[in-house]
């Protein structure tokens, strides 16, 4: 069975773009149905695009009540089995969350609980820790929080900068995301 999926991002789409060529790779039987963003102009709706996927833009405007409505038609129309969160700033609501419990997850660039927010990379680096990570987790109605499904430690070296830590978290997300990804797809499958 192809398992359906829908990818949030609000920038330039790093991780959606890796499990993308993940899929392809290994000819996965993985769909990505549709490429949302609260940020019209997001670079990572172009990448998607470009590689065939639909693509929409989910205005806030209206308030998160209006915006999820949105997200939960392009959950019905496309019927997806999980979203993943990419790099989208917007918190989900309980509400939405429990409609559809277990089938949403998260990428974090730091070791939740270490560091939540939009700033996890800053936040470890300013902190002087020698070490952080990424998690990929299930969301629930907190802001990065949830199950932890897998968590990769990353360490800081002493040649180390922030741009250089950055790009080593960025390299750790695009292999782990996928891995969390597809040792979590058969259980889902199991409690169907
Ligand atoms: C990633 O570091 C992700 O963990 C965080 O936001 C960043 C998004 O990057 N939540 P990209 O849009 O996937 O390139």
């Amino acid at each position: 069975m192809t398992c359906r999926i829908g990818i949030l991002i609000s920038g330039r789409g790093s991780n959606m773009e890796a499990i993308v060529n993940h899929i392809r790779e290994e000819n996965a039987s993985i769909k990505v149905c549709f490429v949302a963003s609260d940020r019209a102009k997001a670079a990572g709706l172009e990448i998607a695009r470009n590689r065939g996927i639909t693509t929409a833009a989910i205005s806030y405007k209206q308030g998160r009540a209006a915006a999820e409505t949105e997200i939960e038609k392009l959950w019905q129309e496309h019927q997806i089995d999980l979203l993943l969160l990419a790099g989208f700033m917007r918190l989900i609501t309980g509400d939405f969350v429990s409609r559809h419990e277990g089938r949403i997850l998260n990428i974090h660039p730091a070791m939740l609980p270490k560091f939540p927010g939009a700033h996890g990379i800053e936040d470890f680096w300013k902190s002087g820790e020698s070490s952080s990570g990424v998690t990929v987790h299930i969301v629930d109605a907190e802001m990065d929080h949830g199950p932890i499904l897998m968590q990769q430690k990353v360490d800081r070296t002493a040649e180390d900068t922030m741009e250089t830590f950055e790009a080593k978290i960025h390299a750790v997300e695009h292999q782990l995301y996928w891995r969390a990804l597809k040792n979590y797809i058969p259980k889902l499958s199991q409690e169907a």
